[in-house]
């Protein structure tokens, strides 16, 4: 039986004996009593240690590097430098953003904490102490740290070892229409614009990054325990890369300790253990610390907008241009799909009806590490919901206006749906006044206002910040999406055994989400069998299709798809099987949950469980349909879904300190039909506390010699329950009129929508158009003096 967590937060849900509905995870007993099994639990006989050595500088060309004394040390098996990857043909790799990356550096290092050289030892102690004895003399160059410089013609070039590269650039790039923008600019009345920095922050994830490569010298296949999110792209990869034919790699993804985003590309450390493994013969295990992680391994964001947004005097939105700089670190190593350099960051005329819009977007190198992942976002569709809904803020405080009836007036109308926006994009159904509409009334918007003008009357700030969100969510179709070629359709193979109990097998890798629970709903929902029966297996290449993995939000509209589109194809051999049983023609059958019955005479029927048996039996099956009961399939989604919210942050600001207290946060989602509440209120959480803490508290700083600042939990701070408050949750359902069961993602809907709604609420507080993210104490206080205030 299905269990059921007490009654939904806001709204009825319906619950469901069997199939979607509220359901506790089934993870949940292993990882609450400790048996979870991540990375750095696994312990192979004859285990050998990885440490890599990293560098001080942020610029520097390396002139030596003397590893003598590490080699000396008695537990040291292998030292491997650049030079040595060089010998094998390694010292560089491709990113996912088709650029190169040193994996050890031979030549200079471009970032503080870039990998030089890498030791393998008897034990982690004395790989990290043998790190410690090698030489490296560096040649320190001037470092290229602020974006903005990063084009000047005297900065100093970084990727020299681009052939012919001449400057700092790295793409240029845009959406819309310039010409029509102009127009609509030109007969405006009113244009307001703003720069903005989204500030680099990083996914942080609870488990770092680390691998264990086993290559097995007899059979020459390699085995990797690895903290990855795309477990088959990375297998194709290492084919690619170290020329191990793909068959003879496996790709073991165990539990994961959250992705983020962070876990989707291959780091230096992965390819290290690798060769670290071949030179000895033994498996190496390589687990990053905190500090190594949140120094070198992906981050977000950091990208530079001026914004513009043109509209009537009474508010009615016209256009909305955007250029933006995007710092992407010393390699161009984002994971996206190859035809968008920016992501999809060109969503940014967000849920409004808008006549024109366009953006330019230039990315840069500087002396910072690589990455700009999609931390639990969908290609930077943080970003650009950031900016619209900053915008709209900046638009509402130049018109006198009220930012819930800006926002109202010019929100896309049901009937527009399926809408095209000015930048190409379909968005697929939503109600969205309707959801900004129940946002408010949980709120008490009308009541809020009249308390905070009571307030303001005594010299208190409470301030009311809005945002209201599309996402777009399941990459993607493969006619236009794909990651170094390979397309974004997601494998799954469903089999029923002779008892009536199933295995699904997913591409996917969960890294906390749930999908041994929501996965088995789906096939559950469709045959008609309790989740408890369906067992699903997912991150291991031996044992799953191919697929893309895991970010982006793309498990439920793409993997999710494919699991009840497998599941529908099973429930159709079923029928042909239960006609042969019946002796009936499979035509005159109809389903109901779980079972295929005689038309019009229910009694005349066959369970899901009694057809499998009969699959596996000596029953005469019609010609050509073979025994047993399973089916597989690719699943190539035909669009994107477009889960969209209306969030209400409610804040108070000390104005001797600056600090401010978030006191309530509202969030009305709509991800279409929803599979197991508990899980999405979950999912919803989690991002709004990430929003509160990137709102509040969190970015990567460098000073101007390129030193990363926040290499520590005591330098990035994140938000514990302290800082946070109880969410209130609600929720809207538009079902995606093209996914099989009209889901849309909700993974990342919360870290996506919630920034501007707590920025806004903080700017709405003290009165002051704009201030960067993070909202600290500090910058607070420095923009009631009336100081301008930049990341
Ligand atoms: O790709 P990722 O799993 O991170 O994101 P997702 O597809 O949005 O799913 C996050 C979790 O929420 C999964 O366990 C989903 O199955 C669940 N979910 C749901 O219950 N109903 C939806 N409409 C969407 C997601």
């Amino acid at each position: 039986m299905t269990a059921v967590d007490g009654p939904p937060v806001t709204g009825q849900e319906p619950e469901r004996p069997i199939g979607f509905g509220r359901m506790k995870r089934k993870e949940d007993p292993r990882f609450v009593r400790g048996r979870g099994r991540y990375v750095d639990d696994v312990q192979l006989p004859g285990m050998l240690h990885g440490a890599v050595l990293r560098s001080p500088f942020a610029h520097a060309r390396i002139l030596s590097v003397d590893t003598s004394a590490a080699e000396a040390h008695p537990k040291v098996r292998a030292v491997v430098t650049g030079e040595t990857l060089a010998g094998l043909g390694l010292a560089w790799m491709p990113t996912l953003s088709m650029d190169t990356q040193a994996v050890l550096a031979t030549d200079k290092v471009r970032f503080q904490g870039q990998e030089v050289a890498f030791v393998v030892a008897e034990d982690h102690y004395a790989a990290r102490d043998a790190i410690e004895l090698i030489d490296v003399e560096y040649e320190p160059l001037d470092p290229v740290v602020n974006a903005r410089h990063a084009l000047d013609p005297e900065a100093p070039v970084i990727r020299d070892d681009l052939e012919g590269r001449t400057d700092n650039h790295v793409f240029d790039w845009e959406a819309g229409d310039g010409a029509a923008t102009e127009a609509v600019f030109a007969r405006a009345d009113v244009v307001v614009r703003q720069t903005m920095l989204y500030p680099r922050v990083h996914p942080a994830p609870l488990e770092t990054c680390g691998a264990v490569a086993d290559m097995d010298p007899v059979d020459g296949k390699l085995t990797l325990y690895s903290t990855t999110q795309a477990p088959h792209a990375h297998r194709t990869l290492y084919a690619m890369v170290a020329g191990i034919p793909e068959h003879k790699i496996r790709v073991v993804a165990p539990d994961i300790g959250g992705g983020f985003g962070n876990k989707v590309g291959i780091y230096p450390g992965y390819v290290c253990a690798v060769v670290g493994s071949i030179l000895t013969g033994r498996p190496v295990k390589w687990m990053e610390d905190r500090s190594e992680n949140l120094m070198s391994t992906s981050f977000a964001r950091d990208y530079h907008m001026t914004g513009e947004i043109a509209a009537t005097r009474d508010g009615r939105i016209l256009g909305v241009r955007v250029d933006v700089l995007a710092d992407h670190g010393a390699f161009n190593s984002t994971a996206q799909p190859t035809k968008y350099p920016a992501g999809f960051f060109h969503i940014f005329t967000g849920s409004y009806d808008i006549e024109a819009a366009h953006c330019r977007v230039t990315g840069v190198y500087t002396n910072k590490a690589p990455g700009g992942v999609a931390y639990a976002c969908s290609f930077r569709v943080t970003e650009a919901v950031y900016l619209i809904e900053r915008m709209l803020d900046c638009l509402a405080d130049e018109l006198g206006a009220d930012p819930a009836e800006l926002r109202m007036r010019n929100l896309l109308r049901p009937e527009q749906f399926p809408y095209r926006n000015k930048t190409g994009w379909t968005y697929d159904s939503g109600d969205y006044p309707a959801c900004l509409r129940k946002a408010l009334d949980m709120a008490g918007y009308e009541e809020l206002r009249k308390e905070q003008s009571e307030r303001r009357a005594r010299g208190e700030l409470m301030g009311i910040g809005l945002s209201f969100f599309t996402e777009t969510v399941g990459a993607g179709p493969r006619r236009h999406m794909d990651i170094l070629g390979l397309g974004m359709a997601d494998g799954c193979e469903l089999r029923v055994h002779p008892t009536g109990k199933a295995v699904v097998r997913l591409s996917v890798q969960t890294q906390g989400q749930g999908h041994e629970t929501t996965f088995a709903q789906i096939v559950a929902e469709e045959l008609g069998i309790p989740p408890e029966d369906v067992d699903v297996v997912h991150g291991d290449t031996d044992q799953t299709p191919f697929g893309l993995g895991t970010y982006g939000s793309r498990s439920t509209p793409v993997s999710g798809a494919a699991a009840a589109v497998v599941a529908r194809k099973v429930r159709d051999k079923a029928r042909i099987i239960a006609g042969a049983m019946l002796e009936a023609s499979p035509d005159d059958l109809e389903w109901t949950k779980g079972r295929w019955s005689v038309r019009g005479d229910p009694s005349v029927t066959r369970t899901i469980q009694e057809i499998a048996l009969a699959a596996h039996g000596s029953l005469e099956l019609p010609e050509g349909v073979e025994g047993h009961l399973e089916a597989t399939t690719v699943y190539n989604p035909p669009e994107m879904t477009y889960p969209f919210g209306a969030y209400v942050c409610v804040v108070d600001v000390d104005p001797g300190t600056g600090s401010v207290k978030v006191r309530r946060f509202v969030a009305v989602d709509d991800c279409g039909t929803r599979i197991n509440p508990m899980i999405i209120e979950g999912q919803v959480h989690g991002g709004l506390a990430d929003g509160v803490g990137m709102a509040l508290m969190e970015i990567i700083g460098f000073d101007e010699d390129g030193n990363c600042l926040s290499g520590s939990f005591m330098d990035y701070l994140l938000p514990t329950a302290l800082e946070v408050p109880a969410w209130e949750l609600g929720h809207t359902v538009t079902p995606s009129p093209h996914h099989p069961f009209g889901a849309k993602g909700i993974g990342e809907s919360a870290t996506v929508g919630s920034p501007p709604a707590v920025v806004n609420a903080v700017l709405d507080a003290i009165g002051v158009r704009h201030a960067d993210m993070p909202l600290t104490p500090g910058r607070v206080w420095q923009a009631l003096q009336g100081g301008e205030v930049e990341a």
